[in-house]
């Protein structure tokens, strides 16, 4: 998708539909609102018409097309919900909706109404950014593996017109900007939604090694005979049930903007799929576990973006891939193995091999590269999703610096996250009789919290965050009518907006 900036109205853009957006009305609202008299004009009535009987009332989700009699194209009216509840997301989700309701219409090219979207406290640039995403976001498809295809919006132009034109210079520049991001979360959602045939460890890899080359980032892929002597016991207990998908561990490195500034280590559970292994899962939760890869595939787009818009920090990636299936190969409960750092794992079940792939790629991580700070993304357990639902990722941190930092940029971006606390007895409950940690609990409580003090043991005290993505990195067509119109079925690329955000914001040396 291309985004553009003109300075005219919406009206004069040219383009196959016009999108404005209308606050809810009141019951007794009847005076025809003066944010919609362009748009009328242009539809010569049609809206007035629509308006008068009540065909639009500015409910959320509420989409009113008219065709323009004059045959340039159409004018599309969303709903953007009670006043005093508009928010940047209320924005992306409306530009969202009104991409989709185009789709397959013949409609390529639209242009939003700037104003429109820029009221209540919503500013114009925040305005401007949260059209660019609902827009690539809305519209996006993944269509490798679909010989036909309805068509959808592939041009939108952010419309100033008279009163934001004077703002020209910045929103060119946040649109810009927000395109990049936007259309990296697209690239991410691609390979995401790759299947486990296709997607293996090594073909993550590939990915990296490709992404590496075009944009000059340094990227070392680990195989396994090399993980064998860096000892990484955990990636490769958890790969070796899988010859024919060997694991991998590669690491990204984006130099940041100075010789000695600050480094930020960004790490991703990539378990490219997960049966459970021996402690095999029943056929209905093993489904879409061809996502249990996200965190690592988040983790590439984030390398991505990070070199694209220049962040301040150096910025170091790490994917810990393996394939978790049962075979005569598979690793067993109550094996015991030895990760990167020393410390070792008593594997209760298989099925917990998320938090054992982890440690060995947040060990490497934080040993090899002292980062200021360590974020992790993973689909580490069910628990979060039983706790926080679809929509909302998990956040645990050592550190309340990190933590508010990624909760602004969860703010801004527009990608929830809820902070969970981090005790003593979750400490408790990962301890081991034979080993340092074991890899699940002996009660079932807090199973996103114990994980997260299992990965407390392979950060070695260094300022930390994990992201438990469980919920958040896919969309089923279950799930698909309670989420918002920009998340498809399929991947999400969740964490690569609320981090790339981070990261743009993070000061250039510690
Ligand atoms: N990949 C799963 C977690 C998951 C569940 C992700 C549902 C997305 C949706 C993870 O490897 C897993 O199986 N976790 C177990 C851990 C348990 C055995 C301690 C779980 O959450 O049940
Ligand atoms: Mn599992
Ligand atoms: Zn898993």
């Amino acid at each position: 998708m291309k985004a553009l900036v003109d300075r005219r109205e919406a009206t004069a853009a040219a383009t196959d539909a016009v999108v404005t957006g209308v606050l809810e009305r009141g019951e007794k609202e009847t005076a025809f609102p003066r944010g919609l008299t362009k748009e009328d004009a242009a539809a010569k009535g049609l809206l007035r018409a629509a308006w008068d009987r009540r065909e639009i009332k500015g409910k959320r989700r509420e989409v009113t097309v008219v065709h323009r009699p004059d045959g340039h194209g159409r004018v599309v009216v969303v709903g953007l919900g009670p006043r005093g509840r508009f928010t940047p997301e209320t924005v992306r989700r409306a530009a969202a909706e009104a991409v989709r309701a185009l789709k397959g219409k013949g409609a390529r090219t639209v242009a939003f109404r700037l104003a429109a979207f820029a009221q209540e406290s919503v500013a114009s640039e925040a305005a401007a950014r949260a059209l660019i995403d609902g827009a690539f976001l809305g519209a996006y498809e993944f269509l490798k593996y679909r010989s036909t295809t309805d068509g959808t919006v592939e041009e939108a132009t952010i419309a100033l017109g008279e009163e934001l034109g004077r703002d020209e210079t910045l929103l060119r520049k946040a649109v810009e900007e927000e395109r990049t991001l936007a259309e990296t979360v697209v690239w991410t959602r691609d390979i995401a939604n790759l299947p486990a045939d296709t997607a293996s460890p090594e073909r993550l890899a590939e990915e990296a090694r490709a992404l590496g080359k075009e944009l000059g980032l340094k990227v070392t892929v680990f195989d396994e005979s090399k993980l064998a002597e860096m000892h990484c016991g955990g990636i490769l207990a958890v790969g070796g049930g899988s010859p024919a998908h060997p694991p991998r561990m590669v690491v990204l490195e984006y130099p940041g903007g100075a010789r000695r500034g600050k480094t930020i280590a960004v790490v991703g559970k990539g378990i490219t799929f997960d049966s459970g292994g021996i402690s095999i899962k029943p056929a209905a939760s093993m489904a879409n576990m061809k996502f249990d890869k996200s965190g690592a595939v988040a983790v590439l787009g984030i390398l991505r973006a990070a070199a694209l818009l220049k962040v301040p920090p150096r910025v170091i990636g790490v994917l810990g891939c393996a394939e978790n299936v049962p075979s005569g190969t598979s690793y067993r409960p109550g094996d015991v193995v030895r990760t990167y750092n020393g410390k070792t794992i008593e594997v209760l079940n298989t099925d917990a091999e998320g938090r054992v792939v982890l440690a060995d790629a947040l060990a490497y991580a934080v040993a090899q590269y002292r980062p200021d700070e360590v974020i992790d993304l993973a689909t580490l357990t069910g628990a979060q999703v039983i706790a926080l639902g679809d929509d909302t990722a998990g956040l645990v941190s050592t550190d309340d610096r990190l933590a508010n930092g990624l909760l602004a940029a969860s703010a801004a971006t527009g990608e929830p996250l809820w902070r969970m606390p981090l005790t003593d007895f979750h400490r408790e409950l990962v301890k081991s009789e034979i080993g340092d940690v074991r890899n699940s609990t002996e009660i079932p409580v807090a199973g996103m919290l114990t994980a997260a003090a299992f990965l407390e043991n392979f950060v070695d005290g260094t300022p930390w965050a994990h992201l438990d993505i469980a919920g958040a990195a896919y969309t089923t067509p279950l799930t698909r009518r309670y989420q918002p119109a920009y998340q498809n079925v399929g991947a999400t690329a969740f964490g690569v907006r609320v981090v790339t955000r981070y990261l743009m914001d993070s000061p250039r040396t510690a």
